[in-house]
């Protein structure tokens, strides 16, 4: 009797969605932790699989590419049932994905996208519109200079990031007709708050310590913040003398509005392995193809709106 209880009830596990998740195996290569808003999304993806029973193996690349191409093969060799990239760069991923493709391996990519020709090497992109992301910045900034000139300067990503070339070009889009708005400088600070900082104070040095600055534009949080740290050394009041705007929405962004330091910000969710999860365990259970982009929403955000911002980012990875 306790034998066909047994039974029943392993067969009914076995068909049922939760032991499908408990027994899956995910690889995530993620990009590294050079940001705040990085290391909420790897602290959500874990969570969002521990939720669902998933067991997730990942692999820091530190932010080079052919450390995440190692990964990717060696999750491959483990048989892993699903690959998560978060790709550090745009191009030459084809090699590695091939080998995905033959073993039958799903790949979905989180929050940055890549090129190339067959689009079959992944299943989906799960991603903000990062064009749009510039534009929201660049459109607030024309707003609020009603007219007047400004000589901007750009801390840009890391290079060859789908995220920094969409960032610059959706915020070049949105000041084009506006003539007395210009990009004075641009130079990338890899996404990190030291090289952030320090390209700032080279940008500052050479625009006569600052004066010739209106406003600074960071692909992300972290490069803003020590922008801010930056202009503050230079005897420069960051938020008033020059404005800033910049994209994610970590809490120290937020502190950094409430103070009056930081002006403009577009909110990236850190929750990128969790639509992907949802895919991938649809296509497990009924073969339902995604969507080959999985949008998350951007929204601007400015100091009025930093407390309540502040408030709901706890849990949500930071
Ligand atoms: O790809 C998303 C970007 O990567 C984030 O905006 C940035 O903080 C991170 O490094």
């Amino acid at each position: 009797m306790w034998k066909r209880l047994l039974l029943t009830t392993l067969i009914g596990a076995a068909l049922s969605g939760n032991a499908l998740a408990e027994n899956l195996t995910v690889g995530f290569s993620q990009v590294g932790s050079e940001s705040g808003w990085r290391a909420a999304e790897t602290s959500m993806a874990k969570s969002e699989a521990q939720k669902r029973g998933i067991t997730l193996k990942i692999a820091d690349g530190q932010q080079k590419q052919e450390n995440q191409i190692k990964a990717v093969r060696s999750f491959i060799a483990q048989g892993v049932d699903a690959i998560f990239i978060a790709p550090v760069v745009q191009t030459g991923w084809e090699p590695v994905l091939e080998e995905a493709k033959d073993a039958k391996i799903p790949v979905f990519l989180l929050d940055r996208a890549i090129v190339v020709k067959d689009k079959s090497l992944y299943m989906s992109v799960v991603t903000a519109d990062n064009v749009l992301e510039g534009k929201l910045i660049g459109d607030w900034l024309v707003k609020e200079l009603a007219g007047k000139p400004c000589n901007v300067v750009e801390l840009q990503g890391t290079v060859g990031a789908s995220v920094a070339i969409d960032r610059k070009k959706g915020f070049a889009e949105a000041i084009a007709n506006a003539p007395g708005i210009k990009i004075v400088r641009s130079q990338s600070g890899d996404f990190t708050r030291s090289k952030g900082k320090e390209v700032m104070e080279s940008f500052i040095k050479a625009e006569n310590n600052g004066k010739n600055i209106c406003m600074v534009y960071a692909h992300n949080d972290d490069m803003a913040i020590g922008a801010i740290q930056a202009i503050k050394e230079a005897g420069l009041k960051p938020g008033k003398d020059i404005l800033t705007g910049s994209i994610d929405g970590v809490p120290d962004i937020y502190k950094a509005m409430l103070a009056g330091e930081a002006n403009a910000n577009v909110e990236l969710t850190p929750d990128m392995a969790g639509p992907a999860f949802d895919a991938l365990e649809k296509f497990r259970k009924n073969g339902a193809q995604p969507p080959k982009i999985i949008k998350t929403e951007s929204r601007l955000f400015l100091p009025a709106d930093a407390q309540a911002q502040l408030d709901k980012k706890k849990g949500m990875g930071y």
